[in-house]
């Protein structure tokens, strides 16, 4: 079968396609009509079977083990093939992608959470890894579901989820246990807090009823999270210097250099 013929009927095998985001990525390719196999560690189908016979392969397995099963997939996928995967980091799977394997590769990491109502973003982040002929092939699918697709290379995801993920969660699990540290009582804050802060409670609520494996992983499989971090530290180190120092003029310095930046931002979106 020619590589024209496999865009229009490929057979699909996803490595963690039991797991939660496999699962996903699994029903919006069958409601396009594809054949799709989906492999966990107790199914019939082995990965390497799955990797052999496939014209699209996925990765979607926790962050500790993806590149230990990229090896293993990585070089009985044929060379017409698609390797993709779904990881919530981008530089080592696709880097080992390209190591291990010689077909197309393209990384992508839907921008949303499975186990929260947080589809209202549908975006997803799609990085290029090598070739092009199945480009089309998985943005008409992406986009198909109504996606959004946000292109970056993979050292600028990683670098931009050091923030999203890496400080962003940090900050989230660093409040929690301060308010578990205060032994004030999440009900007696809850009732006294004003709507902002809600809002902050109810991403606590959230984040703690999901699997704290994904979180761990998010926050030190990505060397950039702990990069940030470090430097997030850092600056909370001096800005309490500033505030304990009550030193008004390097703080307005501080708020106006920051104004600043989103201002430069809101003209951006005004001019595009
Ligand atoms: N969950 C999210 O909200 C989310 C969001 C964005 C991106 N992601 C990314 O999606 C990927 C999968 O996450 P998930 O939340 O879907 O995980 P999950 O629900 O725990 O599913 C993991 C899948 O991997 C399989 N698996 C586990 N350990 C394995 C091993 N050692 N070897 C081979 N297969 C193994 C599991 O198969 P069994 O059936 O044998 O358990 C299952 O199918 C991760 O890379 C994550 O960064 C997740």
């Amino acid at each position: 079968m020619g590589i024209e013929e496999k865009f229009k009927d490929p057979l699909i095998g996803i490595i963690g396609g039991t797991g939660r985001m496999g699962s996903w990525f699994a029903d919006i390719c069958e409601k396009r009509g594809y054949r799709v196999l989906k492999v966990g560690r107790k199914t019939e189908m082995s990965m390497e079977d799955a990797a052999e016979m496939c014209d699209v392969v996925v990765i979607s397995v926790p962050i500790s083990v993806t590149e230990d099963v990229i090896k293993k997939v990585g070089p009985l996928i044929s060379e017409d093939a698609l390797f993709m995967d779904l990881t919530s980091i981008k530089k080592r799977p696709i880097d080992a992608m390209l190591k291990y394997s010689k077909a197309e590769v393209i990384g992508l990491h839907p921008l949303f959470g499975i186990d929260i109502e947080d589809r209202e973003s549908k975006k997803v982040a799609i990085c290029s890894g090598r070739g092009e002929r199945w480009n089309n092939w998985i943005i008409g699918l992406l986009k198909g579901e109504g996606l959004e697709l946000v292109f970056l290379t993979p050292e600028e995801h990683d670098k931009i989820m050091g923030i999203i993920q890496g400080i962003n969660h940090f900050e989230t699990i660093c409040l929690a246990m301060r308010i578990k540290e205060s032994g004030i009582g999440w009900e007696k804050i809850e009732n006294a807090s004003t709507q902002t802060f809600m809002r902050k409670l109810k991403r606590i609520k959230k984040m703690f009823h999901q699997d704290p494996e994904l979180f761990a992983s998010l926050l030190m499989e990505n060397t950039w999270s702990i990069k940030c971090i470090d430097s997030y530290m850092k600056d909370a180190r001096d800005f309490f210097d500033i505030i304990s120092k009550k030193d008004k003029e390097r703080f307005n310095k501080i708020f106006l250099s920051i104004r600043q930046l989103i201002k430069g931002d809101q003209n951006e979106r005004d001019m595009g």
